[in-house]
């Protein structure tokens, strides 16, 4: 997602600092459990990773609907994050509880920055589709992100994954079968499939839906996770 840069946006990311968890800038940051940036009541709670939460609404919607849950939502650009950070903080009212967070962050270090079996659930929407095949290390379903997401991911944890593209979708449907997660659902037409229920859209998929595309889902899990 490309966009100019903000103006004051430091200024306008502050302004959403209880949203915002900062990393410790050091090279080597020891890694955390999530749970631990969650009101104290909230730290036995399950916490679910967004990567690449673009403008919030997925994660704001998320938070809202899932007060049973801890979300932490991850954005690599930080014009984009701003723009997350001040729609959660817009509709905070809407969430039930204190259960929303962003991290402006590469999920490329995601390992480094949480400890092992930290999330039970993982969301990639509309992922960046690096359609050239030099690119395919920087898809977020490549294997090497997917061996990252098993260390990070409880044993059993989920990956929900969905794109209105359809390259993307069958590179990923092949990396997931490689990697040997159990595939427990996939449709290539959300929308009007029985999936949709309780499904929440994203900025991406509001667009491209509108303009008729169908949109691909799949829900994966992760037989072994870090903890065996
Ligand atoms: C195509 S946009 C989709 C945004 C949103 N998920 C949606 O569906 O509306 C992809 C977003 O993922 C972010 N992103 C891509 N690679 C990332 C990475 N390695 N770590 C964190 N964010 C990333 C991009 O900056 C961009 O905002």
């Amino acid at each position: 997602m490309r966009m100019r840069r903000k103006k004051h946006g430091a200024e306008r990311i502050a302004a959403c600092a209880e949203l915002l968890i900062q990393l410790p800038q050091t090279e080597t940051p020891a890694p955390v459990m999530p749970a631990l940036y969650f009101p104290a009541a909230r730290q036995n709670m399950p916490v679910w990773l967004e990567i690449g939460c673009g403008k919030g609404g997925f994660a704001t919607g998320m938070a809202a609907a899932h007060p049973q849950a801890n979300f932490l939502a991850m954005e690599r650009v930080a014009d984009v994050a701003c723009l997350a950070l001040e729609k959660a903080k817009a509709c905070a009212a809407q969430r039930p509880e204190d259960n929303l967070r962003f991290i402006i962050a590469n999920a490329e270090r995601l390992d480094e920055f949480f400890a092992p079996a930290s999330f039970t659930d993982l969301f990639l929407n509309f992922s960046d589709p690096w359609p050239k095949k030099g690119y395919a290390k920087r898809r977020l379903t490549h294997r090497n992100f997917l061996e990252q997401y098993k260390k990070l991911l409880v044993p059993g944890g989920y990956l929900h994954f969905k794109t209105d593209n359809d390259d993307l979708f069958a590179f990923s449907i092949e990396e997931f079968a490689a990697f040997g997660l159990t595939l427990v659902w996939k449709t290539d037409d959300l929308h009007n499939s029985a999936y949709n229920e309780g499904n929440v859209e994203t900025e991406y998929e509001h667009n491209f839906a509108s303009k008729g595309k169908n949109i691909h889902a799949a829900l994966l899990r992760f037989e072994d996770g870090a903890a065996q």
